[in-house]
């Protein structure tokens, strides 16, 4: 009985008291180092209880619990749940005030991470610097239709390098992208280095020279975007712009930057969400004063209702949402963010829903041209995400195609609507110049659906053409309705020509 009571007691003394010389409760600061030679910072705030361990991990874009921790001796193990589907998981061993983890990210791999115990008084972010009065920016007269180009994140994230890049801009030539629209060559995150003695910032090793490369980008009739964060850090953990606004709006000018996409991301760990405005407002006003053209997209996904104060801190463009994925349930819950937000677009100022997933495998061909139908008839940014050099020949031909790109580039400016859910048949209908409408018949479902319908149903009368944007031919049923099969996740865009407009 005694050794029993004896045993009990122990299991509590040591489930309740760190073991003597292990406790690791306290903040850390885990550092890993990257191949393009940075340094990159996160932090762990742990609390220990024998062998269970709990906390959050502290990344540049959020404060994420902990789950499964253990600790066993020397070794440490913890998971980090991101999604449902996706988690870090770190495993080590701590020996004192160090720890050396192994951290495995799903998309990444493995790589090493070192932790050091962080002094009481040491604080994870700088102290706060003082924002603007709120004012009134001008339009900087940029994107009168919805910016067109490429973005590095979607499909290689941080595996994007100088020459990459140039290889795009060969491709985007090569393929016809430029000829059908898309100029922007937009480098997201990852390309950032250390900032100089005089707070300069330089690219890390991927990007040896950045004036060079956007020589290169122009000399191919395309332009050139970069990527930063109000932040002292990027959501990728990178350098930030926080405290070096101005001096980064000046070196992203001299090096001949056309588009800058400015992400949230650690500002939160210095303002308010309410503050944002002011925090856009900063780089807006830099980005002015350089009197170089560039456009200027606000990337806070959609938070404290952008598209009410975006034009007025000179943005060109605002995220919706949170980030898409490569799945037709993401794509459609980013457009369908946008449902009641049609009045805040016009020529200069766009809800973006995101990025396109176009070509990045995970969606089928109809699944594609759904995506590029909904951010057409929402008049959104097309900003292609995926690998443009090694692209099907069916991809080319989505993205590519000009008569959905003339509806998304349409000159009046104006955001489409959804007008009719009939089941998972949805009705989308975009104002265009010259009497002309945009019709996106959507299936939201799985399954084929049969749908028959008159142009006057819309409220759309004296229809003298329709035509099918997509099969680019003119519709047989006298122009009056369209009658036929959706397929699942598939649409049928057509273009409506009034009889008294003109196309032109
Ligand atoms: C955020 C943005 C993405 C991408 C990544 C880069 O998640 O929303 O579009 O820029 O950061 O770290």
């Amino acid at each position: 009985m005694h050794r029993i009571a004896a045993f009990v007691f122990l299991a509590i003394l040591s489930w309740t008291l760190p073991s003597f010389g292990k406790d690791v409760s306290g903040r850390w600061r885990l550092l890993r180092h990257t191949d393009d030679g940075n340094t990159l910072e996160t932090f762990l705030e742990i609390k220990q209880q024998g062998s269970h361990i709990s906390g959050t991990l502290l990344v540049a874009w959020g404060n994420l619990l902990i789950s499964d921790g253990r600790l066993q001796d020397h070794d440490i193990s913890f998971t980090v749940s991101i999604a449902p589907t996706y988690a870090f998981r770190f495993t080590g061993k701590v020996d004192g005030n160090e720890m050396q983890l192994i951290q495995y990210d799903p998309n990444v791999g493995s790589f090493p991470v070192s932790g050091i115990r962080m002094k009481e008084n040491e604080s994870t972010s700088p102290a706060r610097l003082p924002l603007p009065d709120l004012r009134e920016l001008p339009d900087n007269g940029l994107a009168r239709t919805p910016p067109m180009g490429w973005n590095s994140w979607n499909f290689f994230h941080d595996k994007i390098d100088d020459s990459t890049v140039r290889q795009i801009a060969d491709a985007m030539v090569a393929s016809g992208m430029r000829a059908a629209g898309y100029v922007y060559l937009n480098i997201d995150d990852t390309w950032q280095g250390q900032r100089d003695t005089a707070g300069l910032i330089q690219p890390n090793k991927k990007f040896p020279n950045m004036k060079a490369l956007a020589d290169y980008v122009h000399s191919k009739g395309l332009k050139l975007g970069i990527y930063s964060s109000p932040g002292p850090r990027t959501c990728g953990s990178y350098e930030g712009s926080y405290g070096h606004e101005e001096q980064d709006a000046n070196t992203f000018a001299e090096w001949g930057i056309d588009y800058l996409k400015y992400d949230w991301c650690s500002a939160f760990r210095i303002y308010q969400d309410s503050e944002m405005r002011a925090v856009y407002q900063k780089m807006g006003d830099a980005l002015i004063r350089t009197r170089r053209p560039i456009v200027y997209s606000l990337c806070q996904y959609g938070k404290e209702d952008v598209w009410r104060w975006g034009k007025l801190v000179s943005g060109n463009l605002w995220r919706t949402t949170g980030d898409i994925r490569d799945n037709a349930a993401s794509m459609f819950s980013n457009a369908e963010a946008e449902l009641e937000l049609a009045p805040w677009a016009e020529p200069g100022h766009w809800n973006d829903p995101d990025m396109l997933e176009v070509g990045n495998g995970s969606m089928s061909a109809e699944e594609y041209r759904t995506h590029l139908t909904l951010w057409s008839v929402l008049a959104a940014p097309l900003i292609a995400g995926n690998d443009i050099r090694n692209m099907t020949a069916e991809t080319r031909e989505t993205l590519t195609n000009s008569e959905v790109i003339a509806v998304d580039q349409d000159r009046l400016g104006k955001q489409g609507r959804r007008v009719l859910k009939r089941g998972d048949i949805e009705i989308w209908t975009r104002p265009l110049a010259g009497d002309a409408v945009a019709i996106a018949l959507i299936n939201m479902g799985s399954d084929d659906t049969s749908l028959s319908l008159e142009w006057k149903q819309l409220g759309i009368d004296d229809v003298a053409v329709a035509r099918d944007l997509w099969k680019h031919q003119d519709l047989p049923q006298k122009a009056s309705r369209y009658a036929g099969t959706i397929v699942g996740h598939g649409c049928v865009l057509i273009r409506v020509q009034r009889q008294h407009g003109s196309s032109s």
